[in-house]
């Protein structure tokens, strides 16, 4: 049984993974033109984020919104907000790599309490509710059992162009490359936390990583029996800027090597 939020969810992600698919098609031929691919994928972007909001706050126009590209507005009921990635995977997305999604979670008095997170490329819709699991297409998810770091593989985040610690993650690498069977960076957070939350990732962490990017897949790890902290172990995940999950069996080594500073 889905609660009526949900339904609304997964209809606006649906809806805003059809668009985003029929751009995805166009933005191979335009690559030539670098600026043209970068103003038509900032466009498809944008329209995803439209439609969303569109279907979200037509259905619950008194819930507060966090939106990546039209930012906050709060909402009459102030326990009660949107956070939405209207494409998350950017990058992936103007380049043609099939690695994308839409990312959609409500929170309620500072917890996620449902979370949709749609690949449309691959036809994957994930979904969870506070304590009612972690789901992809009708199948349930478990985390992995595995429980040995060398065995295990992660996935990360590493800061592009300037806009974050980039000696800290490559510390990180530079500890975790040689315990570990491999570190994947695939450039879309809520699918690196979907992954996690599917078995195929063993964990994910990453220092610099924005609310709507993470919102979603923290309920999808935490519904499919993973363990989610900030990388401080202090507080609140969702604003804090910075995240590692696992299995459980492997968090705490995963969350040891990343709260080393030095
Ligand atoms: C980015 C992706 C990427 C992560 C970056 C995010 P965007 O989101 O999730 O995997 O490493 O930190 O900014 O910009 O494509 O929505």
């Amino acid at each position: 049984m889905q609660s009526a939020n949900m339904n609304v969810m997964i209809k606006a992600a649906r809806k805003a993974g059809r668009s985003l698919v029929k751009d995805f098609r166009e933005v191979e031929n335009l690559q030539v033109s670098v600026k043209g691919a970068g103003d038509f994928v900032s466009r498809a972007d944008h329209e995803s984020e439209r439609i969303i909001k569109e279907e979200l706050r037509g259905a619950r126009p008194n819930y507060g919104w966090l939106g990546e590209e039209t930012g906050a507005e709060p909402g009459e009921d102030p326990t009660r907000r949107w956070l939405v990635d209207p494409l998350d995977g950017t990058t992936n997305f103007l380049h043609g790599l099939p690695h994308w999604a839409v990312s959609i979670a409500l929170e309620h008095k500072g917890e996620i309490i449902a979370a949709v997170v749609f690949d449309a490329a691959k036809d994957e819709l994930y979904t969870a509710e506070k304590g009612g699991g972690a789901w992809m297409n009708g199948q349930r998810l478990r985390v992995s059992g595995r429980r040995k770091m060398i065995e295990s593989v992660f996935a990360t985040g590493v800061p592009f162009g300037g806009n974050g610690p980039l000696p800290a993650t490559l510390k990180d690498l530079a500890r975790l490359m040689p315990i570990t069977a491999g570190v994947r960076r695939f450039g879309t957070a809520s699918l690196d936390m979907a992954y996690v939350a599917a078995g195929r990732f063993d964990g994910y962490w990453e220092r610099h990583i924005n609310a709507w990017d993470i919102a979603a897949g923290i309920l999808l790890v935490k519904e499919a029996g993973g363990f989610v902290e900030t990388i401080r172990g202090d507080g609140p995940v969702v604003d804090a800027g910075n995240i590692v999950c696992a299995n459980p069996q492997v968090f705490p080594e995963l969350a040891k090597i990343v709260r080393t500073w030095d």
